[in-house]
């Protein structure tokens, strides 16, 4: 079958593993490369180093199937591939810029070990412009009189449905620099059976950030007008709701809330608007994006802070820790500006995440910080037993399908910083919980003069 190739993938984070089961699913031969001799030890035994709904079935799958392997010899998994992709991080420097050594290191151990001629693929996110510097970097190199050529092959998995994501893209983005590339490339994607865009190498590199950074500011230009809306008595899930019936703007990412974390929103906002600076010009709409989610993530605590006269020796419940549900990452995540904010205060903090908690823990380990002090609990009713605030940092629908009267039955004092608009403004007012949430008006706690059903009675247990 001349559609079945034989490829290498270096890297198995999100990107590079995702893509290499995803390639052997559909029939190709995959060898995934990987540095650290203890995850490839895991993966061999099937078991997938990252939580993501699927992958660990579609890896058993062909594994079993013989379709994939795991190595740390990238030698013998470079040496007569097709094709070589490469899906190793590009974490941000501190001027946001892209830090690009993990890229240089297997663009030599390419280099060094390739025998045939081979399309070596970039799947990292890289500034426009870093996959001409690839081919030459390898060309450089280059050991054997062999051909070889980089293309860019940006992919848009989000976390949690990576596998879905990668079988089932809307597109197919191909950047190359001659036919030969572009040929064997679509060839590869053929099995898929997905819309191909094939472009030129540094068009395809800016689709991947233009197609973030337009997402990542959608979300801040929603965040920013729901705190505009709770300044005018307006409601940013109802205007939301208006505004998505408008096939223009789309019914989706219109989600106000705590601001947008995770490994590539802002890492990517950051990366073209340092690019833009290095050409001379000021990207402002992706600045004002930048702006607004810092000021996002933050905004709750700021409000709390101003509630109580201190949060010193308050019990603080935190529900959610990572960045987005369905994923045990915290990068980025709004938890990981709050919760130290909070331990600094002197809150007695009790966290509770589905997945999150062990990470969080490598960070935060249970105990004192400072004045303050880190708990975990087991479930959300146990880190709300008792707490004087509840915070929601992640949308987790666990977190939806509480009762509202946990937080009346459960806390010292009903009081909810909701950063995921999770529950109804009616619902909450009615259970008499003291509620504030993002873009919308806050419910404030029920006394007897606005007729509720139960009246609140302060420190009841
Ligand atoms: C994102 C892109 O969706 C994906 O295409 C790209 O390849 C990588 O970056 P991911 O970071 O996994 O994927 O998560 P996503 O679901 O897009 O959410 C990112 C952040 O935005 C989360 O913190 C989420 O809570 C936030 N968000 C998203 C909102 O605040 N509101 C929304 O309406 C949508």
């Amino acid at each position: 079958d001349n559609h079945h190739y034989k490829l290498a993938v270096a890297g198995t984070g999100y990107v590079g593993l995702v893509a290499g089961v995803c390639f052997a699913e559909m029939g190709h031969q995959v060898t995934c490369v990987d540095i650290d001799e203890q995850k490839v030890a895991q993966m061999r035994q099937g078991i997938s180093p990252i939580y993501e709904a699927g992958l660990q079935q579609l890896m058993q799958k062909n594994y079993d199937e013989g379709r994939i392997q795991y190595t740390t010899d990238y030698q013998s998994a470079y040496k007569d591939a097709d094709a070589i992709f490469i899906g190793v991080g590009t974490p941000e420097k501190p001027d946001g810029s892209a830090n690009l050594t993990h890229i240089a290191t297997v663009a030599r151990q390419i280099a060094e070990s390739i025998e045939n001629d081979c399309l070596v693929v970039v799947k990292s996110t890289v500034p426009v412009g870093t996959n001409d510097k690839v081919e030459q970097f390898i060309q450089d190199f280059l050991v054997r009189d062999v051909k070889v050529e980089v293309a860019s092959n940006p992919e848009f998995l989000a976390q949690g449905s990576a596998v879905h994501d990668t079988l089932y893209a809307e597109r197919i983005i191909i950047g190359t620099e001659s036919e030969w590339a572009r040929a064997l490339l679509t060839s590869i994607y053929e099995p898929f059976d997905l819309p191909i865009v094939s472009v030129n190498r540094r068009s395809a590199e800016m689709i991947k950030y233009a197609s973030n950074d337009f997402l990542a500011l959608k979300i801040s230009y929603m965040n920013d007008i729901a705190n505009l809306c709770e300044l005018v008595g307006a409601d940013i899930s109802d205007v939301a709701r208006g505004m998505s019936y408008d096939p223009r703007i789309g019914s989706k990412f219109l989600n106000a809330g705590i601001g947008f974390g995770g490994s590539c929103f802002p890492k990517d906002t950051k990366a073209l608007a340092y690019l833009a600076g290095q050409n001379g010009y000021e990207l402002r709409t992706v600045r004002a994006a930048i702006d607004v989610n810092d000021a996002q993530k933050t905004m709750l605590y700021k409000k709390a802070s101003e509630r109580h006269i201190t949060l010193n020796g308050l019990k603080i419940a935190v529900l959610g820790l990572t960045f987005k549900p369905g994923t045990d990452d915290l990068r980025e995540a709004a938890s990981l500006v709050n919760v130290p904010l909070l331990l600094e205060q002197g809150a007695n903090v009790v966290a509770y995440d589905p997945v999150g908690m062990d990470n969080f823990a490598k960070l935060y380990p249970a105990g004192a910080h400072g004045n303050g002090t880190m708990t975990y609990a087991s479930s959300s009713k146990e880190a709300l037993d008792g707490a004087n605030v509840c915070f929601i940092f992640t949308e987790w629908d666990e977190f939806r399908a509480l009762s509202p009267a946990i937080f009346t039955e459960k806390m010292w004092t009903p009081l909810l910083y909701d950063g995921r608009n999770l529950f109804d403004i009616a619902d909450m007012r009615k259970a008499g919980v003291e509620y504030h949430s993002i873009g919308r008006q806050p419910v404030q706690r029920l006394n007897q003069k606005e007729g509720g059903t139960r009246e609140f009675v302060l420190h009841t247990t």
